[in-house]
């Protein structure tokens, strides 16, 4: 993708007056059914982002059912507190779990940074999270310099640390907050000419300073992958982890005797759900991964943001 996508918005299939699907769910009903293998696979993040890890988990496992939920009222995660995201995190795990969901793929660096360990103990089903690809870039890098772009919460959690000290060795790696880029991703902005000039200002410094690699490491990044490669042309090699996350997710499904037994064919449509705008939702769905699917809109309250509400109440 190289320009900016259309934002116009695309109606669901079947739109309520407000064009939305609503949808009401809470979690109290999580736990209730054991999961088969002919269950859905969850899939969230903050909002378009993990679609690309989709993208891959359609690719290697195309007889799996899918529901994906984007937490749109809520996008940004990435410079949000850590209470909030992990808040978030289990408020959509057991929502998912609700929903009949056999395995969670937290498809958020940020969430999986912040939360997976305690949201991993608080649900009755496998967990797959994904990570930046630092033991990737390290040992691919020639020159030993590899640049990161990802979240400031990514970048600064205990969990990227012992990343860097477990698989950096004598690779440097320069690591750049992507301020800005999410929010841009989410308006469908992939190639406007502010949106470049954001991005030159970050991969610039690392080609000044040698990188001949760049851990896109966040879900969202993926899309801006044109963009990049514009400014860059070969001189950096990105590293996108959906691929292996989505293998990671088929070894879960076989360890836990719960991969879907149909073909393609047997899989429907995934399930789009979004907590706030969900217009852009189904128009990456439908320019990138080339589905189209109704999207809808589903409450998915926090204990934090219900106590929030019952204060103003
Ligand atoms: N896709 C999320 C990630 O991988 C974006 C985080 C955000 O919402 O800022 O980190």
């Amino acid at each position: 993708m190289t320009a900016q996508l259309d934002a116009s918005p695309l109606m669901p299939a079947n739109p309520a007056p407000d064009g939305v699907t609503p949808v009401s769910h809470t979690a109290s009903d999580a736990q209730t059914r054991a999961p088969a293998a002919a269950s859905p696979v969850g899939v969230f993040d903050s909002g378009l982002g993990g679609l690309s890890v989709l993208r891959a988990v359609r690719a290697q496992l195309p007889g799996e059912s899918l529901i994906y939920v984007a937490d749109s009222a809520y996008a940004p995660y990435g410079e949000r507190d850590d209470d909030f995201i992990a808040d978030r995190t289990l408020a959509i795990g057991e929502w998912l779990v609700a929903q009949g969901a056999k395995v969670l793929v937290v498809a958020c660096n940020t969430a999986t940074a912040q939360s997976i360990a305690l949201v991993r103990e608080r649900l009755p089903i496998p967990l797959v999270g994904v990570e930046p690809g630092v033991k990737p870039a390290a040992s691919q890098s020639i020159t030993r310099v590899a640049g990161v772009l990802a979240t400031q919460v990514t970048l600064r959690s205990a969990r990227f640390q012992d990343l860097l000290e477990r698989y950096a060795g004598d690779c440097r790696f320069l690591c750049q907050p992507g301020h800005g880029l999410v929010q841009a991703i989410e308006r469908c902005d992939v190639g406007s000419p502010e949106l470049r000039k954001l991005l030159e200002s970050y991969l610039q410094p690392m080609l000044d300073a040698g990188a001949d690699t760049l851990v896109l490491g966040c879900t969202h990044y993926p899309f801006l992958d044109a963009t990049i490669r514009e400014i860059v042309g070969d001189r950096l090699t990105l590293i996108d982890t959906s691929v292996a996350v989505a293998r990671q997710l088929e070894r879960v499904l076989d360890q836990n005797g719960l991969r879907a037994s149909g073909g393609a064919d047997a899989a429907p449509l995934p399930r789009f759900c979004f907590t706030g705008d969900g217009a852009h939702l189904q128009q990456v769905a439908s320019t990138l991964l080339q589905i189209e699917a109704p999207v809808e809109r589903v409450n998915i309250p926090s204990r934090r943001t219900a106590t929030l509400v019952a204060h103003v109440a």
